[in-house]
């Protein structure tokens, strides 16, 4: 449980601090991190939909992935998988551990009959947008956003 909660927060707060502007930062800002954390985890742990996976190392938690299935019997292939949340405490990453996290929820969705996994990040994450593709996700779909503070800008560099 108090691992669950580090790993929360560093997800949703830690970690898109360093790569989002602080712009972005302010947009996908929480008001009160600690209740975001305790629902969420609570959601989590009562919902009986998600599966928490957490990785350890020698009894140390390392990491965690959760996902859930997402069920659209409108389409030819319903059942997708999505990850919802991934990370590897810093001092663990690039040994493995995410793969094998990835792995076993894969194998957990397979079970629940998916055809296909999914996942999500922000577009500046580069590194995990790295790893993804080094586990054979290709991008789908591209989400955009812009201030409404700003005009609409007459040239195309005003990203930011
Ligand atoms: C993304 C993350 C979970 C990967 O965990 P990890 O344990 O470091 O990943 P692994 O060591 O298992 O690496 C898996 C593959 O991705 C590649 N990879 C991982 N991080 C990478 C990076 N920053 N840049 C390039 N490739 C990377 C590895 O080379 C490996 O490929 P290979 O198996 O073909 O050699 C970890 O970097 C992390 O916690 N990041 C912060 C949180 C985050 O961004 N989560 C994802 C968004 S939800």
């Amino acid at each position: 449980m108090p691992a669950l909660v580090a790993f929360h927060r560093a997800l949703y707060l830690d970690e898109p601090a360093r790569f989002l502007s602080q712009e972005l930062v302010e947009h996908y800002a929480y008001r009160d991190m600690d209740e975001l954390v305790a629902h969420d985890i609570h959601g989590l742990l009562v919902d009986g939909v998600s599966t928490v996976l957490i990785a350890e190392l020698e009894g140390v938690p390392a990491g965690y992935i959760i996902g859930h299935v997402e069920d659209d019997p409108r389409r030819v292939l319903p059942r997708v998988g999505l990850v919802t949340d991934w990370l590897i405490v810093e001092r663990e990453r690039h040994r493995g551990i995410g793969r094998q996290l990835m792995e076993s929820l894969t194998s957990v969705f397979v079970r629940l009959g998916c055809d296909a996994v999914e996942s999500r990040t922000y577009a500046a994450n580069r590194g995990a947008l790295r790893a993804h593709a080094a586990l054979g996700f290709c991008e789908v779909e591209i989400r955009m956003r812009r201030s409404c503070a700003r005009p609409l800008p007459t040239d195309a560099r005003a990203c930011r």
